[in-house]
C-alpha cells in the first residue's frame, strides 16, 4: 500500500482511475448476469463483491490518496460495489426462483393419471365358494372338517357300503395308488371324511367338509380329473329326511340368496337310505311358467343339478361304530365346480383350472 502523500495524483492509482474502476464493475456485472445457479451467484459474489474481489481491494487504496482525493475515489468505488452488491442480489432472487420453478416442474405429478395401473390380484372363485360354504354351516354350529387326498380304499369305498363287488364302485372311475397291495386311492369323493368323524368322534356330529377329489375323467369342457366336492354330515338323535331338506334350503339360500329352493328327486347311493338327488330352482327362469321353456340356463327344465343326499344307510353307522338304534342322520355331497359354473354361466369347465388371471380377474378379492 502507497504512503500518503499530499502531491499525489490519485489517477496514478490504477485501481482507482474511473476506467478502471468501471472495468471492475462491469466484469463484475457481467459475471453476475451470467451466473445461471444459486452456486454460481455465490461463486460470482465471492470473487467481486468478497473480501478480496478487485474493487475490494481497490476500497483498500483510498487511505493512500491524498485526503482531497479520496472523496471522489471514494464515491466511485463505492457505487460501483454498491452496483455489484445490487446486482448480486437482484441475480440471486431471480435464479433462486428460477431454481425453485425448475424443482416444481420435474417434480410435477398429474393427478389426473389413472392410478391403479398395477392390477390387482383376484382370489379364485373355488377358494371364496369353499370359504363362503365352510362359513354357512358354522354359521350354523357345525364344524368343518378335513382328510386327506389320498386315501385308504376302504374308507373311500368299504365303510360306505361299497363293498368289493358292488356295481356301484365302477361308477366312481378311481385313480389307484401303487402299489395295489397298499388298498390306496386318490379319493373319488369327500364322502370318506364322514366316516373318519364317525370313527373318531362321538354324535352328535355335524361336519362340512370342502375338499378336492379325484377321478380318471378325461378333461374336456365339462369333465375334469381333479375337481371338488362339498360333503356334509349330521349324525344326532332323532334326525330325518325333514332335516336335510331344511338344512339344503338353508344353504341354498344363503349361498344364492332368497328365494333359492331345493328339490329332491329319487336316487340311488350305497350309503344313503332313502337316497335323492337334490336340484335348485333355476336362478334365471325361476321355473315360471312362460320363461321357463326357453330358458337356456335350465334347458327348459326349471331346476338345475346340484348333488346328491339322503339319510345315512344305518350299514354305515355301523361300520364306523354308530349305534343305528339311537343315532340317525343325513348326509350331502355337491360339486362345487359345476355349483359355480351352473351359476355363472360358465360353459366351458377348464376355465376354473387353466390359471388364467383374465378368467378370475371378475370375481374380484371378494366373494
Ligand atoms: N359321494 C357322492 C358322489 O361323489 C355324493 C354324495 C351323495 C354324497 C349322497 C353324500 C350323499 O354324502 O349322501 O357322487
Amino acid at each position: 500500500m502507497s504512503a500518503p502523500n499530499s502531491d499525489y495524483d490519485p489517477v496514478e492509482v490504477t485501481p482507482l482511475r474511473a476506467d478502471e474502476v468501471e472495468r471492475m464493475r462491469d466484469e463484475a456485472l457481467a459475471a453476475i448476469a451470467a451466473a445461471d445457479t444459486v452456486e454460481a451467484v455465490k461463486q460470482a459474489r465471492l470473487h467481486h463483491a468478497g473480501d478480496r474481489s478487485p474493487l475490494a481491494l481497490a476500497n483498500r487504496e483510498i487511505g493512500a490518496l491524498p485526503p482531497q482525493a479520496r472523496k471522489e475515489a471514494g464515491q466511485r468505488v463505492g457505487q460501483a460495489r454498491g452496483a455489484v452488491s445490487q446486482a448480486i442480489a437482484a441475480r440471486s432472487v431471480a435464479v433462486e426462483a428460477a431454481e425453485e420453478e425448475r424443482m416444481l416442474a420435474a417434480e410435477r405429478v398429474d393427478v389426473t393419471l389413472p392410478w391403479d395401473v398395477e392390477p390387482v390380484g383376484s382370489r379364485h372363485p373355488l377358494t371364496t365358494i369353499s370359504e363362503h360354504v365352510s362359513d354357512i354351516f358354522v354359521a350354523m354350529g357345525w364344524a368343518v372338517a378335513e382328510g386327506p387326498e389320498v386315501e385308504a380304499e376302504w374308507l373311500n369305498f368299504d365303510a360306505l357300503n361299497l363293498g368289493p363287488d358292488h356295481p356301484a364302485r365302477t361308477m366312481q372311475d378311481t385313480f389307484w395308488v401303487k402299489p395295489a397291495s397298499a388298498a390306496m386311492v386318490l379319493r373319488t369323493h369327500t364322502s370318506p371324511v364322514q366316516v373318519r368323524t364317525m370313527l373318531t368322534r362321538e354324535p352328535p356330529i355335524y361336519i362340512a367338509c370342502p375338499g378336492r377329489v379325484f377321478r380318471t375323467d378325461e378333461l374336456d369342457a365339462t369333465h375334469s380329473p381333479v375337481f371338488h366336492q362339498v360333503e356334509g354330515l349330521a349324525i344326532d338323535e332323532g334326525l330325518s329326511m325333514a332335516h336335510l331338506k331344511g338344512t339344503l334350503d338353508h344353504f341354498a339360500e344363503a349361498l344364492f340368496g332368497e328365494g333359492t329352493t331345493t328339490r329332491f328327486r329319487p336316487s340311488y347311493f350305497p350309503f344313503t337310505e332313502p337316497s335323492a338327488e337334490v336340484d335348485l330352482l333355476c336362478h334365471v327362469c325361476g321355473n315360471v311358467p312362460g320363461v321357463v321353456e326357453t330358458c337356456r340356463t335350465c334347458r327348459g327344465e326349471g331346476w338345475i343339478e346340484w348333488g346328491g343326499c339322503g339319510v345315512v344307510n344305518p350299514r354305515v353307522l355301523v361300520a364306523c361304530g354308530v349305534d343305528p338304534e339311537r343315532y340317525s342322520g343325513f348326509a350331502f355331497g355337491m360339486g362345487l365346480d359345476r355349483t359355480i359354473t351352473g351359476r355363472y354361466e360358465i360353459v366351458d369347465l377348464r376355465d376354473l383350472f387353466d390359471g388364467d388371471i383374465r378368467f378370475t380377474q371378475p370375481f374380484g378379492v371378494g366373494l
